[in-house]
């Protein structure tokens, strides 16, 4: 058998081995169980003595060769499929569009008006949703009998006597001025709760901006002042205001608030059911039993409170005409802010 005839055939085989399997193939060719190299050993006890040793030499050493030929040609193998799989890469390919997400339109609109109040002076607090009845209502000189206490007006935790889910921002004003002294001048933003049936100007939860000032000579033109500049930024510079005379328990005088309507300027349209004032919120004065509820004396110091709903002045700042659009979670709707 002539031994470089063997090696010259494996040079050649394993030049056309391009696959995993060729290269299978090619060994099971040379050292399966039926394959060349049996096939030498297999002749080894035919032979003489003298020429067992050198042919058993020769044999082996072509065995040790297809073995380390073997693994060579698995790790080009290896390489080039790599390689491959780079070049299949298609730098053309659209990538993947990851969507910048927004702040919701509620969440814009606070800090909106939260920013305005801010630069004015007043510094941003919040309270918690689940109040005491003394905070959200005897606090703020809302007595016993008064209609908003009733069940049907107030969300009650049943469980927990005299907890609730507070109706309005105001017991905030009870927190604040307990443990802060005036000079205070403080806006808060956050949910309110009350069991109203759900429709286009109605929901069970909705949002309120509270804010007020207490110090030394606060007077109602101070509430006017500080107002206008918001309706002002809010609206725009054109837009008029008024003060309606209002009752609120917890302020005294009370007023509510309106702006011309930004639809027709005034002249009266469907809007503003041909009033052509549009209401914006509720103020007043602090009445003195509430700073006497908190150990503030009256005699001494006076304040400015307002509250308003911010779904309702963002409804008017984009003529939005259904709330429940603000918590359906709708991106066609949301996207548009
Ligand atoms: N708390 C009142 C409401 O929810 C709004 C308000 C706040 C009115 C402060 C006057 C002063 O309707």
């Amino acid at each position: 058998m002539d031994i470089n005839a063997i090696y010259t055939q494996i040079d050649l085989d394993l030049q056309g081995i391009s696959s995993p399997e060729g290269l299978e193939q090619f060994r099971l060719k040379y050292l399966g169980r039926k394959g060349v190299v049996a096939e030498l050993t297999s002749v080894i006890p035919t032979l003489s003595k003298e020429e067992r040793a050198a042919f058993g030499k020769l044999a082996n050493a072509l065995k040790n060769k297809l073995v380390s030929l073997i693994e060579e040609k698995e790790k080009t193998l290896l390489g080039s499929a790599q390689e491959n799989k780079s070049s299949v890469c298609d730098i053309g390919m659209p990538g993947i569009v990851r969507e910048l997400g927004q702040l919701h339109p509620l969440t814009r609109i606070t800090d909106e008006i939260c920013d305005i109040f801010n630069q004015l002076g007043f510094s941003i607090v919040e309270g918690p949703e689940i109040e005491t009845e003394y905070n959200n209502f005897t606090g703020l000189n809302i007595p016993l009998e008064h209609p908003s206490r009733e069940a049907f007006d107030t969300f009650y935790i049943k469980d927990y006597a005299k907890m609730l889910l507070r109706s309005h921002t105001s017991p905030v004003q009870v927190r604040a001025m307990k443990s802060g002294k005036p000079p205070l001048a403080i806006v808060v933003p956050g949910r309110v709760y009350r069991p109203d049936a759900v429709d286009a100007s109605h929901s069970f939860m909705f949002h309120q901006i509270e804010g007020f000032m207490v110090d030394k000579g606060i007077k109602f033109s101070d509430l006017k002042g500080i107002l206008e500049i918001f309706a002002k930024t809010i609206f725009g510079k054109d837009i008029k205001m008024r003060f309606r005379p209002h009752f609120f328990p917890f302020t005294e005088p009370s007023a509510e608030v309106d702006i011309s309507c930004i639809i027709c300027k005034g002249k009266g349209c469907s809007v503003c059911g041909r009033k052509g004032w549009l209401e914006i919120l509720g103020s007043g004065l602090i009445h003195p039993n509430v700073l006497k509820h908190v150990g503030i004396d009256a005699q001494v110091y006076t304040g400015f409170a307002f509250g308003m709903g911010v779904e309702r002045i963002a409804m008017l700042k984009y003529g939005i005409n259904d709330i429940r659009l603000f918590f359906e979670n709708d991106l066609r709707f949301l996207k548009q802010f």
